[in-house]
């Protein structure tokens, strides 16, 4: 099944002291979702917000609130996440001790459920979980930061996801060092949801917005015409 190409910028690129604005200003120049990555400075070497701060941008946008959670533990907090309005909730598989208790409380909360696996997590982990998933996310930085560089051995794994999921209905999303150039070697792989936060946000205007998300659609979109 071929996905149209879904692009959410991650708001950890943002402007924080116009957080409310910048969500309004992304959906206005063309995101599909908006990328909230939730970080506690103990499962990543980073502290970013939760859910007060995400409850107070809830309002900014009508779009996918698409939550990652790089915290651990993850399972006392899912349901602030959900009551917050997230729509999918991902969790890493390294975070969690039980990976399928913890997607299966995302579901019980009404609520899409994802699982994230760093570069060098092996895709095998979520191979008898794929029945409570919707969606995969691969990491193609080490979580923590924006403005990394993208690790390109990540598209293969990308490839054998794609294989491994076959017709079940999960998306693949890829998040970090995502641009222009990154993009099309993940979409041609079979990823459909592209994460970006410094290519989204450079040049801090809502017109470089509009014209970063394009170029970032127009490069992945490429990719899948020519595969096609
Ligand atoms: C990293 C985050 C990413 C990050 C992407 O831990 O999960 O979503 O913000 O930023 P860029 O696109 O700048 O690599
Ligand atoms: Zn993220």
């Amino acid at each position: 099944m071929t996905r149209p190409v879904t692009i959410a910028p991650s708001i950890l690129s943002s402007d924080f002291s116009r957080l409310g604005e910048e969500v309004a200003a992304v959906d206005r120049a063309g995101a599909d979702w908006i990328h909230l990555d939730v970080m506690d400075g103990h499962y990543v070497p980073n502290i970013t917000f939760g859910p007060p701060v995400i409850k107070a941008i809830r309002g900014a946008s009508k779009k996918v609130f698409d939550c990652h959670l790089m915290i651990e533990p993850c399972d006392p907090y899912l349901e602030a996440f959900a009551e917050a309005g997230c729509d999918i909730i991902t969790v890493h598989a390294e975070a969690t001790k039980h990976l399928d208790r913890s997607l299966q409380a995302i579901k019980n909360l009404g609520k899409k459920a994802g699982v994230s696996l760093n570069p060098s997590t092996p895709e095998d982990v979520i191979r008898y979980v794929l029945d409570r998933l919707d969606l995969v996310l691969l990491m193609t930085v080490n979580p923590g930061f924006g403005g990394q560089a993208f690790i390109p051995s990540v598209v293969d794994k990308v490839r054998r996801v794609k294989e491994m999921i076959g017709t079940r209905d999960i998306h693949i999303e890829i998040d970090g060092g995502v641009t222009p150039e990154t993009a099309p070697t993940v979409i041609a792989a079979g990823a459909d949801v592209l994460v970006a936060g410094s290519a989204v946000f450079k040049g801090g205007t809502p017109d470089h917005y509009a014209r970063n998300i394009a170029a970032i659609r127009a490069a992945a979109e490429g990719a899948r015409e020519k595969a096609a």
